[in-house]
């Protein structure tokens, strides 16, 4: 039998998810896991036990990265993806990245171009592309069942109010506390990419009011929800929402307007209405869909989070590496990119007063000059003299108390530390 993949998890919390697809897939194996929490590594050396393996642990990565693995999963800070990619790439390994892809237009052109240098496999983790309905409606789309795009909207709606303290670590500087409001774009614009197969051209971003809620809970700008109008290539706009609004349970929608018909989520159904030769008239379909592609596989993971998205990102990852044909459903370098950074620029055009701004295609060498040199972003560090606020509105961080006060209160659930 040929060798199995050996791949290792950067990042055990979000990670636990792709450790649990790699611990029962036939065509590859997890070897290592890299944390610097402790109870992450204990879980995980558990969880490879459980499944009758042996994996190696690691808090640091420079030793990680030594180690003997063919590939490297990705599910460490959202904001440090692109750099630690640069470096698994530049060390030989294939990658995948949990969202997002890059935190700057400097790391997005560097991104690629590592990529293209080392002609190694990246593939992005947006495992909202792969849910039950939108994997559905992406194959409804491109067997041509509804034209071509008219106008999206797309949101992906999530509170977080009641567990930031506990996600955030009660710590001030977690990324989840100095993001702008349209970072966290790729669960709502990243379907909408992959159904339609466009490219966004132009983006124009809008923030809601800061909440009141969050700036207690350590989050400087009051993290709003943040708005993206794209512009596709082919004209059609996109609206996109998302973050932090009053509903529960968080949730998705995804609906796609086209020239013969549409495609949406619908109370856990896809939509499908399609015009039929005379102008307006036609059908309307409801139903839930069935897995399409290694249904059995899918289904046998017991992977079912997510919409039932969960263990396709790192299935889609190995077939791509391996050549097979399921990794033709990966989302490349390029598109990933084209949804990270729609949310970046966003963010450029609300501090410009909802100035509409061009996205470019980083696909082609000569439009990335401009942006090779663009680190501005809401992290100092990374940024330099171009940090940016993490918010249109004035920022409150809080007090030495304060922040001591959450910090105690996670301390307080996590007696490990
Ligand atoms: N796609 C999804 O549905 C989904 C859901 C949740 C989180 N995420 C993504 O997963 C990623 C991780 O998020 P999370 O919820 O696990 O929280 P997190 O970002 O707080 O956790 C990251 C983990 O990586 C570890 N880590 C980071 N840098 C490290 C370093 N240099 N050395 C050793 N360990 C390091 C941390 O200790 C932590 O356990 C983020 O990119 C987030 O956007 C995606």
């Amino acid at each position: 039998m040929e060798r199995k993949l050996r791949i290792g998890v950067f990042g055990g919390a979000r990670g636990n998810s792709m450790i649990q697809v790699l611990l029962h897939h036939p065509e590859a194996e997890l070897v290592a896991v890299c944390d610097k929490y402790q109870p992450l590594l204990d879980r995980a050396k558990k969880s490879a036990e459980e499944a009758g393996l042996s994996i190696e642990v690691f808090n640091n990565f420079e030793d990680f990265l030594a180690y003997d693995m063919d590939a490297v999963v990705l599910a460490n800070y959202a904001t440090e993806h692109a750099t630690y990619a640069i470096r698994c790439l530049k060390a030989g390994k294939h990658v995948m990245s949990e969202v997002l892809p890059s935190e700057t237009m400097a790391q997005a052109v560097e991104l690629i171009e590592t990529v293209e240098e080392t002609g190694l496999v990246y593939t992005y983790a947006e495992n909202y592309c792969y849910m039950d309905l939108t994997f559905e409606m992406w194959r409804k789309y491109k067997e041509g069942a509804i034209g071509d795009v008219t106008y999206a909207e797309c949101e992906y709606v999530h509170d977080c109010a009641a567990c930031w303290v506990d996600i955030t670590y009660g710590d001030p500087a977690h990324w989840r506390n100095h993001l702008c409001p349209t970072f966290y774009c790729t669960h709502s614009l990243g379907p909408i990419m992959t159904i339609t197969g466009r490219r966004p051209v132009q983006v124009v971003g809008f923030e809601n009011p800061p909440i009141d809620e969050f700036y207690k809970l350590g989050h400087a700008g009051g993290h709003a929800s943040g708005i993206e109008m794209v512009t596709l290539d082919n004209g059609a706009i996109v609206k996109s929402i998302h973050g932090p609004l009053k509903l529960e349970p968080s949730h998705t929608d995804y609906k796609v307007y086209a020239t013969k018909g549409y495609l949406g989520t619908a109370d856990g159904k896809v939509r499908l209405y399609r015009e039929g030769p005379n102008t307006c008239q036609g059908e309307n379909t409801y139903y839930a869909p069935e897995k399409f592609v290694s249904a059995d596989l899918a289904k046998n993971s017991g992977i079912a989070s997510h919409g039932g998205s969960d263990f396709y990102p790192t299935h889609f990852f190995i077939e791509k590496i391996l050549g097979k044909p399921d990794g033709k459903w990966a989302i490349d370098v390029y598109q990933a990119v084209d949804m990270g950074i729609c949310g970046i620029l966003a963010f450029r055009s609300i501090l410009n007063g909802n100035k509409p701004m061009r996205v470019p295609n980083l696909r082609v060498k000569e439009e990335r000059d401009e942006w090779r040199n663009d680190n501005a972003c809401t992290n100092a560090t990374v940024a330099g003299d171009q940090v940016l606020p993490c918010s249109s509105y004035p920022e409150k961080p809080l007090t030495e108390e304060e922040a001591a006060a959450n910090r105690a209160k996670w301390l307080a659930n996590h007696p490990a530390e």
